[in-house]
């Protein structure tokens, strides 16, 4: 029996740090195939400026700004909320938001590893957990992770970057497991890139050398969302060559 499958345009995507760089890319790959989409990060004039302009090219309000800091439990409440109230459904979450700080294995702070690691890791957890329920009960969702090759490879000169992108991927496959478990219609996808220029984002552009063009993310993501629901890709990696 085949799983049962939604077409894009009937499905909900919430984008981690939508507004800038990579999740930029993504939200408007997921707007333009037809998916409304909740974009979320703290600077809301950021947000505000990207739904603009990906509604004024889809020529429809498929973007819908919503501030919020992952570090904060109950803004991570507020979230779920505002695109349950708004859209009705959560089908796509991308865990996109994170950052690195200044940092050697000697120099990093406490307030550095704080930082990064409730930014990359444990308001991730946080929001997963706030999502989960939602998508089982509805027998349907994608939960996609931006690791990095950071995430498998270590750096001296980003020591906790590291430690929160590994981390990632091994909560990653213990969610995996979790929801093999349950039986439930949900994937989980990580991706591991290398550098990707999110300067040069035109169609036309070049990508910086030993950088990526951001398109390659996002045309990725709408391949790998595209495959049966019984197919994950569970792991992808993409370097400049
Ligand atoms: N670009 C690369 O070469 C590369 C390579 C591998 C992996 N990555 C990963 O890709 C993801 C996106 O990075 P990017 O390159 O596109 O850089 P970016 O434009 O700086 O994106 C990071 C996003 O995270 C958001 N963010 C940071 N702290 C947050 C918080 N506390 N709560 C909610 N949102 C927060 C930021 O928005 P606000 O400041 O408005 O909160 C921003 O939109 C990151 O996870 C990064 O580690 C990037």
């Amino acid at each position: 029996m085949r799983l049962r499958n939604k077409p894009f345009s009937e499905q909900v995507a919430i984008v981690t740090g939508g507004g800038t760089g990579i999740g930029r890319a993504l939200t408007k790959a997921l707007a333009h195939a037809g998916m409304k989409v909740v974009i979320a990060s703290r600077r809301e004039p950021v947000l505000l400026k990207t739904a603009d302009e990906i509604n004024a090219a889809v020529q429809g309000e498929r973007v819908f700004p919503c501030p919020f800091d992952i570090r904060e439990h109950e803004q991570i409440e507020g979230l779920v909320s505002f695109t349950i109230r708004r859209c009705r459904s959560i089908d796509v979450l991308i865990n996109n938001s994170g950052l690195a700080v200044p940092e050697t294995v000697e120099k990093i702070t406490e307030e550095g590893w704080d930082q990064v690691m409730d930014t990359n890791l444990r308001g991730i957890m946080q929001l997963v957990r706030a999502i989960l329920s939602h998508m089982i009960k509805n027998d349907f969702g994608d939960i996609v992770n931006v690791s990095s090759q950071a995430g498998k490879h270590g750096y001296a000169d980003v020591p906790s970057y590291c430690a929160s992108k590994f981390g990632l991927l091994g909560y990653a496959e213990a969610l995996r497991d979790h929801i093999r478990k349950t039986g439930a219609n949900i994937r989980v996808f990580n991706f591991c890139p290398g550098l990707v220029d999110v300067e040069s984002v035109g169609a036309e552009a070049a990508p910086r050398p030993g950088l990526i063009h951001v398109e390659n993310m996002a045309r990725t993501l709408m391949y790998a969302l595209s495959l049966d629901r019984d197919v994950v890709l569970e792991d992808i990696s993409l370097y400049a060559r």
